[in-house]
């Protein structure tokens, strides 16, 4: 999206709820991922019902990097529009400077329900500048139905285990539906890439891009071996498309039936079970698949609260965040539109688990779940989250070789490096 059709998109305030006179009306660029804006909504008109003041719910972009982006400008300028700010797990280190600390403004007991790993990420510089509210993992989709059809027992625990049966259950529903794909994934060149390419390299043994000290470690065999094989999906059980796949485009595929297995985040299965998905009741969640030599790792996502620094409204703001991060509310978005809470006494309670079954497992998954190198690249994250991307982004549309693709991203992350990480 152009940095105007951007502003323009923010600046259109489309829902202003429970506009009360008396009150202050806090802005909040929120979701708009899957059902994300619905989502917010029927928090924010909560908050908004007890206290009597109004919230400004502001139309975001759907692409993380596109958000990114529109807030640096934004906070750059010191603009006061957006009171409330919903930050990726990667972006403390990018834009905490503009952020309030929030760690007085939440409540101690809810403070310290959160996983300490994610309070611990959300501070920058000694001041907690996003409050935790949802978390993610990469998970693999399937369809039990077709599982079943074909033969298969249980899900694909390893890649070329993937390969075989999306090929075996692709090449038998062509026969009915010619649309039909093996597997889908997010495979456009975005931040979404980032994640999906760092479980294939990790579930391979293949590190994480940078590590923890800061030394660039992507160009390794076990990395070429996972860029390679994912590669040799695309145009055989994924579509030449899935280079053109954010996460709303992959569900979609998977959500109308056309698809055997799918990598998502968690949001998706409380769509893919909605009352008029033509899949609805025939998912199946696993864990992701490994690599030779790797075990199964999901990329750690999630979005955290925010206040902006220079809100006029700082203490209502404050107080919206501590509002929607709260167990209840976080209950109430976990059984309607499971988002995995941050809060791990959640993945124990008995509603929780019968709205989304797989968050028991999902509890472990998270546990291991490989964070991107946001830490260890401070401020240069997204550079260099950008130069992986379209190095992986240069093998699935075979403009380059693994081994070159590779070699490109270390050569380029080390000059990243260079100029300070
Ligand atoms: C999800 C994750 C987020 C990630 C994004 C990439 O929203 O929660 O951390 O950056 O996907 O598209």
């Amino acid at each position: 999206m152009k940095k105007t059709a951007l502003l323009i998109a923010l600046t259109a305030a489309i829902s202003a709820s429970a506009a009360n006179a008396a009150g202050v009306s806090v802005s909040f660029a929120c979701d708009s991922t899957g059902n994300g804006f619905n989502e917010c909504k029927k928090g924010t008109d909560a908050w908004a019902a007890k206290t009597g003041n109004s919230v400004k719910l502001l139309q975001v972009p759907v692409d993380t990097g596109d958000r990114l982006a529109l807030y640096q400008q934004q906070l750059g300028a010191k603009s006061s529009d957006v009171d409330v700010y919903m930050i990726d797990v990667v972006w403390p280190g990018i834009i905490g400077n503009s952020l309030l600390d929030l760690s007085k403004s939440v409540p101690a007991a809810q403070l310290a329900s959160y996983f300490p790993a994610i309070v611990k990420n959300n501070t920058y510089d000694g001041k907690l500048v996003g409050v935790p509210w949802f978390t993610d993992g990469g998970l693999l989709y399937y369809r039990t139905d077709l599982m079943e059809k074909y033969g298969y027992k249980a899900a694909p625990t390893t890649w070329t285990e993937l390969q075989a049966m999306a090929t075996k259950i692709q090449a038998g529903e062509r026969a009915a539906n010619a649309k039909f794909t093996g597997f889908v994934f997010q495979g456009k060149n975005y931040e979404g890439l980032t994640c999906d390419a760092l479980e294939w390299v990790a579930s391979h043994g293949g590190g994480s891009i940078v590590d923890p000290t800061g030394k660039v470690t992507i160009n390794n065999p076990q990395a070429v071996a996972a860029i390679k094989t994912i590669g040799s999906f695309v145009g055989t059980i994924s579509p030449e498309a899935v280079t053109t796949y954010a996460e709303e485009d992959a569900r979609n595929v998977f959500q109308s039936g056309s698809a055997a297995f799918m990598r998502n985040w968690p949001y998706a299965y409380a769509l893919g079970q909605s009352a008029d998905s033509p899949v609805k009741g025939k998912i199946g969640v696993a864990a992701l698949p490994s690599g030779e030599g790797g075990k199964s790792t999901a990329t750690l996502g999630g979005w955290q609260l925010g206040v902006n620094a220079y809100s006029k409204h700082p203490k209502e703001a404050a107080d919206l965040v501590a509002y929607l991060t709260s167990s209840a509310e976080q209950k109430r978005r976990a059984i309607s539109g499971s988002y995995s809470p941050t809060i791990p006494a959640l993945y124990k309670d008995a509603d929780v688990l019968k709205a989304a079954p797989f968050f028991g497992s999902l509890f472990n998954a998270l546990s291991n779940a490989s964070a991107r190198p946001a830490t260890a690249t401070k401020g240069k994250y997204n550079q260099v989250s950008n130069a992986f991307a379209s190095a992986v982004y240069n093998v699935l549309t075979k403009k380059q070789t693994a081994e070159a693709a590779l070699a490109g991203a270390q050569a380029q992350i080390t000059r990243i490096k260079g100029r300070g990480f």
